[in-house]
């Protein structure tokens, strides 16, 4: 952005500056209050200020010349210096202070936003850097809707905060490290036993394959697997490994994991030859290491083909990253005299929770808690992050409690909620099926979240084929279209609930044009640009002419909207939901509509009309200018909108 000063602050911030100096000529004694504005019902004004009330439970009986609530919110109200904002004060009840904009200010700081960019409206937060650990998968594990969940809000988080000046670190915390793995390599040998000779030649070409467990086809000779071969199916190339006499079948990650499992649980030999395996990793022994960073890499593509479809980017630094460093923040932990002995293991003890957070188990390893102690100490000390977001279902908000107040009791946090650094989990709640169960497919298998996008993405193929689009677009328009709108229906879907309720799975709901979906947003985008572009005129003019008036109610209410984005951009940020950003687009999608419908002859039909899109779709000129529908749903629609 040109500079921070451009940045003006929200209307609530700009309105609480005029209130701060009238509230210190009201109640010079009371030097500490800060004024608390509001919106407010539409029908008395467009915010309010709700100072009167608390002030007066403080003064009263002090000697004070005010006789109420009601005549201080009149002092409050006289001593309001002037400003071109206000169009008129009124007061309601015990002194609320009700305030109406003038239009004529509305108008002109769309216009200034307009011409600056859409930059300046970008929330003032208290942080410059902070981390968004969100998606994190575990290796050889199939993503499933839980990670679609944070994958989405994860992101979205992030689009926000990057809008409002803050560095975010992207962090993919996957599930690399762990006792697991001895099982998962213990297994590959076993199915490969001439892994070393096969690997360069074998995994080179699986790799670049979709997924190595489901292009895998693994022969096993006369029921022993002493010689296990290998091939790899490449398009509709075969590629010869070794030779072959019997087929054996992984389909995919998750199958490989649970096909390891249930040998791990079945059989002691295996099991013992595992536990051996996660003493070789973590050793170091080259040809364990070599066969983890095969696994994790196999599963690491299946991941980026996910992201890639979404759009989304995060660096990945899995909990093996960590590993290094869980030593040397134990020990300063234990010096803070925070650890201790319980039943074997080291623990934490938590005020209030029934169980310690254990840090280091009884056998002497190291888990999810004390990883997730040194990712905390690590993005405070090393990345030097001020703010930390963890984006996971809500399953894991004990886990997260647990390791805050370890924190905290480690003077890594401040105490309190409210001052930085800060850590904060964000939780989210199930998808459920039509059922309303916890949402599965019918073999009751975790549904996968490939198979979720693919569905969403030929449902909305199949429409717009019915629709007869296959005649005026080439097929690769096709599919671009049914991709972005598709996928933007699944985020969307997802992202307008609060993410702590859990919400019900449906195609039908999300693909429908009509109603709260990113397919009724995409359409009322589309709708704006294509009358922006039959107008003939140009964005640039508006610009120049500085002719944006706010005639009518509607173009007015329209305007105040537009205009709040801002101080919406803030609370979706400061509370972390997603939700509040969805709700302010479907608004603003509503009064758009409103306006179109009632002000047909408006001057400023186009000008509105362009600011809508100019705000709903990030300033992209490029697309606002020479959109059609097709064009702007495939441009618009995976990224849905900027921010979301
Ligand atoms: N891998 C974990 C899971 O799938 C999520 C990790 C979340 N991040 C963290 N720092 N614990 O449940």
């Amino acid at each position: 952005m040109a500079a921070d000063e451009e940045v003006v602050g929200t209307v609530k911030d700009q309105l609480a500056k005029l209130f701060e100096e009238s509230l210190r000529v009201t109640v010079p004694d009371q030097t500490d209050t800060d004024p608390l504005i509001a919106a407010c019902n539409p029908r008395f004004g467009d915010y309010q200020c709700n100072n009167a009330m608390s002030l007066w439970t403080k003064i009263k009986g002090t000697g004070s010349a005010f006789t109420g609530p009601q005549p201080v919110g009149q002092a409050i109200m006289t001593n309001l210096p002037r400003s071109e904002m206000i169009e008129s004060c009124s007061i309601a009840g015990p002194g609320f202070v009700n305030v109406k904009l003038s239009r004529q200010w509305i108008a002109k700081s769309i216009q200034k936003m307009l011409i600056k960019g859409i930059e300046t409206w970008s929330p003032k937060l208290r942080v410059k850097r902070a981390v968004v650990d969100f998606s994190s998968p575990n290796i050889a594990k199939e993503m499933h809707v839980g990670h679609l969940r944070s994958t989405i809000i994860g992101d979205t988080l992030a689009r926000m905060l990057e809008f409002s000046n803050v560095e975010v670190l992207r962090r993919n915390h996957v599930g690399d490290w762990g006792t697991q793995f001895g099982m998962l390599i213990e297994f590959l040998f076993e199915k490969f036993p001439n892994m070393e000779v096969v690997s360069d030649q074998a995994i080179g070409d699986l790799e670049a394959s979709e997924n190595l467990f489901r292009k895998l086809f693994i022969y096993k000779c006369s029921s022993t697997y002493s010689k296990v071969l290998v091939y790899c199916i490449l398009g509709n190339k075969v590629v010869k490994v070794s030779s072959v006499k019997h087929w054996y079948t992984v389909p995919d990650n998750g199958a490989f994991y649970k096909a390891s499992k249930q040998r791990f649980d079945s059989d002691p030999g295996f099991k013992e030859r595992a536990q051996q395996a996660v003493v070789s990793l973590q050793g170091g022994k080259e040809k364990y290491r070599k066969a983890w960073s095969q696994i994790c890499e196999i599963s690491r593509k299946g991941y980026e083909k996910v992201y890639q479809r979404l759009g989304i980017v995060l660096e990945e630094k899995g909990e093996s990253f960590y590993n290094p460093y869980i030593p040397g923040v134990l020990e300063e932990l234990g010096k803070k005299g925070l650890i201790e002995e319980s039943e074997g293991a080291r623990v934490i003890f938590i005020e209030g929770k029934k169980y310690p957070f254990i840090v280091v188990k009884s056998d002497g390893g190291f888990n999810y808690a004390s990883t997730d102690l040194t990712a905390l100490w690590y993005r405070l000390n090393e990345e030097k992050a001020e703010w930390m977001i963890y984006v996971t279902d809500v399953g894991q908000r004990e886990h997260f409690e647990m390791l805050f107040t370890a924190a905290k009791r480690a003077g890594w946090l401040p105490p309190g909620d409210n001052s930085y650094p800060k850590a904060n989990h964000v939780g989210f709640g199930l998808v459920l099926g039509e059922d309303g169960k916890r949402f599965r497919t019918r073999s009751t298998e975790v549904v996968k979240l490939v198979d979720l996008l693919d569905e969403a993405k030929s449902r909305c193929k199949a429409a717009l084929v019915e629709r007869g689009k296959a005649e005026e677009w080439t097929e690769e328009e096709l599919e671009q279209t049914a991709e972005a709108v598709g996928y933007g229906a699944v985020k969307y879907a997802d992202l307008k609930n609060n993410r702590l309720t859990n919400y019900t799975f449906n195609f039908d709901q999300m693909l429908n044009d009509q109603g709260n979906t990113a397919v009724y947003l995409l359409y009322a985008h589309a709708r704006i640009c294509s009358i922006i572009r039959k107008s003939g005129k140009d964005v640039e003019e508006l610009k120049k002419t500085g002719a944006l008036v706010l005639e009518h109610p509607n173009e007015r209410a329209l305007g105040l909207h537009l205009l709040q984005f801002a101080e919406i951009v803030e609370e979706a940020c400061t509370n972390l939901l997603p939700n509040v950003l969805c709700e302010y687009l479907y608004n603003l999608s509503g009064h758009f509509t409103t306006f179109y419908t009632n002000c047909q002859t408006s001057p400023n039909r186009w000008c509105c009309q362009s600011l809508v899109a100019f705000v709903l779709w990030g300033q992209r000129r490029r697309q606002a200018d020479s959109c059609c529908v097709k064009r702007l749903q495939r441009s618009c629609g995976n990224a849905s909108i900027y921010l979301v």
